[in-house]
């Protein structure tokens, strides 16, 4: 019924009048475009609305350095509100302590009324497009990444999203669906990396009564509950060369056989894939078909580790602050400078997963409103290898008295979750088995993998022994993983949390060439 169509709201634009030269024609300019306007005097006003209304984008037209401009620009930035500051020529020195001020984007003045209007409007539009598809960040590298996004989303052509471990693909790939002609349609994830060869077929396939032992009924594959849809093969480089042919044919064809089936099945399926290793290596060591990768290399994104895209971090830990003091049901101020900026340059080898787990544990834990330097545990500073081993926490009789007793309780029950999730990631990642070995005091959890995966109960290699040396330790770690990767280095090395070079070092000091 065409009595039920809203449309969709206008944009709403604050400008302050500070300088009214600059003012009035961009007022104008953004009225004619469609925008909702509105120009302020003074801070209290602005300040007032930018609370009230939340809107799309606050201009500022004066002095950025004045008191008053940069309590605006913090409090829109507070509420993620995007900010253009339109500068004094004679503000171009310090455009790099503008950058630190914390405003969106800037432009020198003077500024034709178009530009500041196609800059407003680039900037309305990212923020509807971050709060869409809940991908978040500053940096060039994100904002290439939502370009992609929208730009594939429409099409059906596959996507292959490549990056470290905790860095989004996955929320990539669910934007990707979300944007696309198919949302609402099934979105179907499958870790490719979390069953054997023949279960994983029959996953991905279906397979008919009958084709092989315990198939009791037909079952539908992965690719059938997609159909009209999305299917997300994660840890796509995982998949064994069996399963890599015949998903080349379904890439090729849109048909494939369920398991045990003689009549060929046709979907129609887009394709998204993600793999956290470079799939162009595993090519040249042969663990990947080329034409597969090429197949699947049609159109890509590549998701920086967070290390090198710092500039989201602010961002990230404030919208993390906000959502999760909200689930937890804490009334929050937010961080301080400091505690903010220790968490800019903190090594994060687990990715924007790993800063959302500490945000989480600190929201919980941070005895005051706000989370201050001292909140963070030190272990996060201390770069890769701090996410490994996964420990239990032992040391319950050093807090026996005092007021600590809560603290201590809740931070280990909050250290349990984020290590039953680290143990829950891992076990999605491949057949694995965990095992929990006895130390006395102290316990510690290794995760062992069973090798080949015939579900043979194989003995675990024990990588403590009462008496070992730190050194002895650390040796028969490097060995298992070495291992259980079939002396795949960087395969290793991933699993160790450790750097490849790193590895090799203590390959070469260990002698386990
Ligand atoms: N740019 C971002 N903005 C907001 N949240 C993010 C962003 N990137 C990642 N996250 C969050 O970080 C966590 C990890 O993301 P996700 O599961 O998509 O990573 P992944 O690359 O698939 O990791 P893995 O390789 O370990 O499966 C999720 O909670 C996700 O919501
Ligand atoms: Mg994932």
């Amino acid at each position: 019924m065409p009595g039920d169509y809203f449309p969709p709201m206008p944009a709403r634009v604050l400008i302050t009048m500070d300088d009214l030269s600059t003012a009035v024609p961009l007022n104008a300019a953004l009225e004619a475009a469609g925008f909702s306007t509105a120009m302020f005097s003074s801070l209290d006003d602005a300040a007032r609305t930018v609370r009230r209304e939340s809107p799309d984008l606050v201009v500022l037209t004066g002095a950025v350095h004045e008191p008053h401009a940069l309590q605006l620009a913090a409090l829109a930035r507070d509420a993620e509100i995007s900010t253009l500051a339109l500068l004094e020529p004679t503000d171009s020195e310090r455009a790099e302590r503008v950058g630190r001020l914390g405003v969106t984007e800037t432009m020198m003045k003077p500024v034709a009324p178009d530009d500041a209007l196609a800059t407003a409007r680039r900037l309305i539009e990212r923020r509807g497009l971050q709060q869409r598809t809940g991908i978040f960040g500053e940096s060039a590298a994100i904002q290439e990444v939502l370009v992609k996004i929208e730009q594939m989303a429409p099409v059906s052509s596959t996507v292959l999203i490549q990056g470290d471990s905790g860095t989004g693909k996955e929320l990539v790939a669910k934007a990707i669906h979300d944007l696309s002609p198919r949302r609402g349609k099934p979105f179907i994830a499958v870790n490719c990396a979390a069953l054997p060869e023949t279960l994983l077929e029959s996953e991905l396939f279906g397979h008919e009564k009958g084709a092989f032992t315990g198939a009791a009924e037909r079952r539908l594959g992965r690719f059938e509950l997609a159909d009209t849809g999305t299917i997300f093969l994660d840890e796509i480089g995982e998949i064994p060369p069996s399963t890599q042919v015949k998903l080349l044919r379904v890439l090729e064809s849109r048909t494939f056989f369920r398991v045990g089936g003689t009549q060929p099945i046709k979907v129609d399926v887009r394709v998204l894939a993600a793999t956290n290793r470079s799939l162009r290596e595993a090519v040249t060591l042969g663990d990947f078909r080329d034409d597969l990768y090429y197949r699947l290399n049609v159109l890509t994104i590549y998701l920086p580790p967070l290390r090198e895209r710092r500039e989201d971090i602010p961002l990230l830990v404030r919208r993390f602050v906000r959502e999760l003091a909200r689930e937890h049901d804490r009334s929050f101020r937010g961080i301080t400078p400091e505690a903010m900026q220790r968490l800019v340059s903190a090594p994060w080898p687990g990715n924007v997963r790993q800063l959302r787990n500490l945000i989480e544990s600190m929201v919980v834990l941070a005895p005051g409103a706000e989370i201050r330097a001292s909140d963070i545990p030190a272990d996060v500073m201390e770069g890769p290898g701090s996410l490994l081993p996964v420990r239990l926490p032992a040391q319950a009789r050093d807090f026996a008295g005092g007021g600590h007793e809560l603290e201590f309780i809740l931070r280990s029950l909050l250290d349990l979750k984020l290590q039953v999730e680290e143990l829950r990631r891992r076990l999605d990642q491949g057949p694995q088995r965990v095992q929990v070995i006895e130390l006395g005091d102290h316990a510690s959890v290794d995760v062992l993998s069973d090798g080949d995966g015939d579900g043979q109960e194989a003995e675990p290699p024990v990588l403590y022994r009462s008496g070992m040396t730190m050194a002895e330790v650390e040796k028969a770690a490097i060995s298992a993983a070495l291992q259980e990767h079939r002396g795949n280095r960087r395969r290793a090395a991933e699993v160790l949390g450790i750097g490849e070079r790193t590895l090799y070092r203590k390959i070469k000091a260990y002698h386990l060439e």
